[in-house]
């Protein structure tokens, strides 16, 4: 079971975000880092499409895939509903492969964090390159490394958000277990009741991240060849950079393509 089977709570659970902020800063970044003309963005691991469905009432060509045919799915309804049109596909970001080059590629939230196996990580960033204009950025944003170091989040990993009459209710720590130290890869069984309008249901899920170290992603990064690292963020305010302050909780990475 997995909330990415149901993308209708995922999007409530997740609503806290805000979304106009997040794409103001990728908007930002493309205005100051890229040396690429090219207008198109692809959102990999993109979810229920929220950003690159923004993204595409700002004038951007926008494509995503993910690996869950449930999410594609809403984020396809999402997009019509809202007249972008949006080139959507099921896939891995392991093993994708784009038929056309883009300008931005962005990987949001931790969908990094899925990528568990060093060579998962080194094949990931040769297909992003491959599928990137010269001089067109790739922002990941991930986990803190505080994360790592003291296996403690760096905000409550259990809240409530409401839409109307729904309610969904996460712990997304639930059974956490310690970041195992010569993996880096935690373990969690994060536990999210569905209140709806009278039927009640909780979705247990098992899930498996890695924290990755700042020092370690330099290394992967500089190993990859194909891309340099521009700037590093801790939060999606401009004006917060990745350092060990609290206010620092993400660990927000815009790469380009040399
Ligand atoms: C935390 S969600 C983030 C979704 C979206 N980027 C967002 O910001 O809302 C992580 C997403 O990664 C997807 N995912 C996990 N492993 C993947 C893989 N190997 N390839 C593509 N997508 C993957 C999941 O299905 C899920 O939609």
């Amino acid at each position: 079971m997995s909330i990415y089977n149901y993308p209708k709570y995922y999007d409530i659970a997740f609503g806290y975000r805000d979304l106009d902020l997040e794409c103001d800063f990728i908007e930002k970044q493309i205005a100051v880092h890229s040396r690429s003309d090219n207008f198109s963005l692809l959102d990999i691991a993109c979810g229920t499409g929220s950003h690159l469905i923004e993204m595409g009432k700002r004038g951007f060509d926008v494509s995503g895939f993910d690996i869950s045919p449930k999410m594609i799915e809403y984020a396809k309804s999402k997009a019509e509903i809202n007249n972008i049109h949006a080139n959507l596909w099921v896939d891995n970001m392991v093993s994708f492969k784009t038929e056309k080059l883009f300008g931005c590629a962005i990987n949001l939230l931790t969908g990094f964090n899925y990528l568990l196996r060093n060579e998962d990580v080194e094949e990931h960033l040769k297909r992003v390159a491959l599928s990137l204009n010269q001089g067109g950025l790739y922002i990941i944003e991930m986990n803190h490394p505080r994360e790592f170091i003291t296996n403690e989040p760096s905000t409550t990993n259990s809240w409530i958000e409401t839409d109307g009459d729904i309610e969904v209710e996460v712990d997304w720590d639930n059974e956490r277990s310690a970041v195992d130290l010569l993996t880096h890869i935690v373990t969690t069984k994060p536990l999210i009741k569905i209140r709806d309008k009278g039927n009640e249901f909780d979705i247990k899920m098992e899930e498996k991240f890695r924290i990755y170290l700042y020092r370690e992603i330099l290394h992967y990064i500089d190993c990859s060849e194909h891309f340099k690292l521009v700037n590093s963020f801790g939060s999606f305010r401009f004006d917060k950079p990745l350092d060990n302050t609290k206010d620092s909780w993400r660990m927000i990475l815009i790469l380009r393509k040399e």
